[in-house]
């Protein structure tokens, strides 16, 4: 009896006792017995404290003595298995399940297994994995192209159990998007996935509580820690519109009076010992999140750019002409698909779908746009707003070192309002040799000369 076997056996046998599958701590007990691991072994393992894994142990043997009418141990576990042949067992586990009257609701149908083949026991494969997933109200995405790179990076931070993942990026570029376009891809890895929205900027004692009782399924009066169902658990939680938390007229990643404690429960996801992700999805990097992407383990960003290229895509599905003149399209919008559509709604309403007419009025903000990009400017503190509008005359990229005397900023403000801004990602970057220029892309600019 191999691994996978085991597991499947296991898997079954536990939903047959008790309606639920193997979680991940149980998995890994069963992984770490077969291979011979300690407890201490299988915590460090798992990122979790030995006596939590031993209590999971202790239960896990109990529920598995029961159903397979054996004192069951860690020790002599893999010992009985190696007796046992793996159909007497199966057929022990089809007999609790009719004596029971447990309707088995996944992929292996243990009764009509018996029925279709008494003598020839198949293999079974390992018990696929299926989250509970509470998606709240996260969008529908209807169309979704590209963002592979973006997609494998994200995958691979959350299978080297990285433990707090933060997307950023403007407002339509797509975040929530990618977000969502993730989870199929990762599902398998974790037992309970939830998406909230903080769009209302709930406290987060309320948030909390919505979130266990998602995972403790409601069954219980008391409710314990998050953290604790973060460790018995791999959990994934995605918050989605974290700007929401933050204060406006601030600088960036300043939380809103009676929301500070966001921060902690963030640095606490990120510094203690589990098996969780969370995902924030942001405009403002949280303030935390620059000291501790120090430990990649821990933390990690994704800034979100455009879509580049395939943002062609769009406007081959609106039907867009003049297909020369859309790579010009995508560089002044920064390949965003929320303002790309945008435009590209305008030119089709406006100009018949010529792209050649609408660039000739030189106007990038039209309709939503402007209404989307008040959105971020109305967040702005005083110093940044002075910054941006002296950005926004400048007919090139500047250096630090040419702030004029009547921003009337300190060194500091300045400096302070530069860093804020680009943790809003509204200034760019550019590099010229070993000088380092900043400048604002042209529809910002515009807008804030307009
Ligand atoms: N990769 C993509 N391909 C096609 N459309 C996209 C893509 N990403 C986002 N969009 C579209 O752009 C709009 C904004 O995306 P969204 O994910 O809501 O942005 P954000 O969460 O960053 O504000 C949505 O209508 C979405 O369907
Ligand atoms: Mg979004």
């Amino acid at each position: 009896m191999d691994i996978a076997e085991v597991l499947t056996l296991a898997d079954q046998l536990i939903f047959a006792k008790t309606g639920k599958h193997l979680d991940y701590v149980q998995d890994a007990i069963l992984r770490g017995t077969l291979e011979d691991a300690t407890y201490t072994q299988i915590a460090q393992e798992l990122y979790s404290s030995p006596s939590h894994v031993r209590n999971v142990g202790s239960n896990l043997w109990k529920t598995l003595s029961k159903g397979l009418k054996k004192n069951i141990t860690k020790n002599n576990f893999r010992a009985v298995l190696e007796k046992a042949n793996f159909y007497n067992y199966q057929l022990a586990i089809v007999e609790n399940v009719t004596a029971e009257n447990i309707t088995v609701n996944h992929n292996v149908n243990i009764c009509s297994e018996k029925v279709r083949s008494p003598k020839t026991p198949q293999n079974p494969e390992p018990t696929a994995k299926h989250p509970r997933i509470d998606l709240g109200d996260a969008p529908e995405i209807s169309t979704f192209f590209d963002r592979t790179s973006e997609l494998t990076t994200l995958e691979n931070w959350i299978s080297s159990r990285t433990r707090l993942i933060t997307i950023l990026g403007l407002s339509g570029i797509g975040k929530t998007a990618l977000t969502l376009e993730l989870i199929p891809q990762i599902q398998q890895e974790f037992d309970c996935i939830i998406w909230r929205s903080l769009h209302n900027a709930p406290p987060l004692a309320s948030l909390q509580t919505d979130i266990i009782k998602f995972l403790s399924q409601q069954q219980e009066t008391e409710l314990p820690d998050l953290i604790n169902y973060l460790r018995s658990h791999r959990c994934l939680i995605i918050l989605d519109d974290v700007q929401t938390i933050f204060s406006s007229q601030q600088l960036a990643g300043n939380y809103k009076p009676g929301y500070e404690n966001y921060g902690a429960f963030f640095k606490q996801i990120a510094e203690s010992c589990h098996n969780s992700c969370i995902i924030l999805i942001s405009w403002e990097k949280p303030r935390e999140i620059a000291a501790l992407e120090s430990q990649p383990k821990s933390c990690q960003t994704l800034q979100l750019n455009g879509l580049g290229e395939a943002a062609r895509e769009i406007f081959t599905e609106k039907g867009l002409a003049e297909s020369e003149n859309w790579s010009e399209l995508i560089e002044l919008y920064r390949g965003n698909p929320l303002w790309l559509n945008t435009a590209a709604a305008a030119i089709q309403d406006l100009f018949n779908g010529n792209i050649s007419e609408f660039l000739s009025y030189d106007s990038l903000v039209l309709g939503d746009l402007e209404y989307l990009l008040h959105q971020h400017f109305q967040r702005l503190s005083d110093s940044e707003k002075r910054v941006l509008s002296w950005l926004a005359n400048q007919n090139k990229p500047v250096e630090i070192s040419q702030k004029p005397a009547l921003l009337e900023l300190s060194p500091s403000e300045f400096l302070k309002a530069i860093e804020s801004l680009r943790r809003r990602l509204l200034i760019e970057k550019v590099q010229k040799g070993d000088r380092t220029l900043f400048t604002l892309q042209r529809a910002i600019a515009e807008y804030l000369n307009s």
